[in-house]
């Protein structure tokens, strides 16, 4: 048999956010490579339309909102111990400082923050990750190159990335890694739903290499959750479109 260390045969991984954009693709593609694939999202016909996308068989699908505590405690009985997590799930709205108010920061920290957060709490605690497992949490390069109007946003984002490095650093010993992917604009249904406020159209000619799909942000991850990366931990993987060479990190 051919030694391929980007296989993901054999592992069982929960992806937050598979019912649309980079959860979704990040599903199909750790499918394809071999993995059984923990779905979830709130949408119930759109996990089951990602489902029905997937390689293989044996994927199980949750419907969880991970907002609420009941329902994060109810997804982590439910699964099975886990060779890896992509926590994709999120959402972004974008306001001028001078708007952003405690209800739109809350909003944007309690998703994009809290929500993986309690989740990664909850699965340690429970006990539901394997030796090894690794953990891939969806930020954005909004977190460092803070873009206008995106302070609640890019600061849930950045919170996280220091989260996650501290995640990191706690769990080492046990052979546990977590990192972050963070993607630029990515042609999904939540950039769609921005547009009016920033668009593609607007945006071309800051991608030197092309406009993002979902795609190209999953096989990052899919690499990260892979042992290709075992050596790999508490890092950020840029994947952006060359975007961030026109600006100051
Ligand atoms: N697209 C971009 O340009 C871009 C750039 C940088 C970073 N990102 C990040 O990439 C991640 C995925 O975004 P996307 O572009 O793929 O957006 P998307 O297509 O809108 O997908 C967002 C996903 O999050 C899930 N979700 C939202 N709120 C949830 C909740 N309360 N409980 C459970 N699931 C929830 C949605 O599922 P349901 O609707 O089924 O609940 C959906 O599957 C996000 O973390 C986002 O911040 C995106």
């Amino acid at each position: 048999m051919s030694f391929n260390p980007f296989s993901l045969e054999g592992k069982t991984i929960l992806v937050t956010g598979a019912s649309s954009g980079i959860g979704q693709a990040a599903a199909i593609a750790a499918s394809r490579l071999g993995a059984t694939i923990i779905l979830t999202g709130r949408n119930k016909e759109q996990l089951a339309a990602t489902c029905a996308l997937l390689a293989n068989s044996g994927h199980r699908q949750f419907a969880a909102d991970l907002l609420k505590a009941d329902a994060r405690d109810a997804l982590v009985d439910f699964c099975p111990e886990l060779d890896g997590v992509v926590m994709s799930a999120g959402a972004a709205a974008m306001r001028p400082m001078r708007m952003a108010d405690a209800d739109h920061l809350r909003a944007m920290l309690a998703v994009n923050y809290e929500a993986p957060v309690l989740l990664t709490q909850r699965l340690l605690a429970r006990r539901k990750l394997k030796t090894g497992a690794s953990l891939v949490y969806v930020t954005a390069t909004a977190a460092h190159l803070s873009p206008l109007a995106t302070g609640a946003y890019a600061g849930a984002k950045a919170a996280l990335v220091s989260t996650v490095r501290t995640i990191a650093s706690e769990h080492a010993k046990k052979g546990l890694r977590a990192n972050c992917v963070a993607p630029g604009y990515v042609d999904t249904p939540m950039y769609a739903a921005l547009d009016g406020v920033t668009s593609f159209a607007g945006n071309h000619e800051l991608f030197p290499l092309g406009i993002s799909a979902p795609e190209d942000i999953a096989h990052g991850i899919a690499y990260l959750l892979a042992d290709a990366s075992r050596w790999v931990t508490r890092s950020t993987l840029n994947i952006d479109g060359g975007h961030s060479l026109h600006l100051r990190q």
